[in-house]
């Protein structure tokens, strides 16, 4: 099913970004760093994916529901946005030669700021999963679902191999 392989993304972009977040908290920085740019790498692959795939064909078809493509497409980019920032403070806090207390307080801020982040990709993947993703389900033929299901699984394979060979 269509919609059990875009989960399944969703899940292993959660343990990656849960990864970063153990480190984080743990003041191990540096780690911190390369999960998140794991993260990174695989969140923009899997948007490739839905954009190059999914976007395209859930623009042709009858919705029943309110949102368009063009809502998916911004928090995308919204997501991106975040992304962004989160990576630039840590990148800052890095560099920085602070005392114990300090460092703490900048990764609770550095925490409370990917709450943000969290939050939106919860609602945008939830949005994805209960409307885009069970509409085109319905309304795609058989044939053409498992056409997309296959280009789907083989580039992600690809963008998670990528990220693997570094962490393994
Ligand atoms: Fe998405
Ligand atoms: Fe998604």
């Amino acid at each position: 099913m269509l919609v059990e392989i875009i989960q399944k993304q969703h899940i292993e972009l959660r343990e990656l970004f849960a990864r970063h977040q153990e480190a984080l908290l743990q003041g191990q920085l540096e780690n911190a760093r390369t999960w998140l740019e794991h993260y990174n790498v695989c969140q923009r692959g899997h948007m490739q994916i839905e954009e190059r795939y999914l976007f395209p064909e859930f623009a042709k078809i009858e919705r029943t529901t309110k949102w368009d493509c063009s809502l998916y497409e911004k928090e995308h980019d919204k997501i991106k946005q975040l992304y962004d920032n989160v990576a630039q403070d840590l990148d800052w806090l890095i560099e920085q030669e602070i005392n114990e207390s300090q460092l703490r307080r900048n990764i609770i801020a550095l925490l409370d700021k990917e709450k943000t982040l969290k939050g939106l990709n919860e609602h945008h993947e939830e949005r994805e999963e209960e409307a885009l993703l069970k509409e085109l389900s319905e309304q795609l033929e058989q044939r053409h679902l498992k056409e997309l299901r296959l280009d789907i699984n083989l580039t992600w394979a690809e963008v998670i191999a990528s990220v693997k060979e570094t962490t393994i």
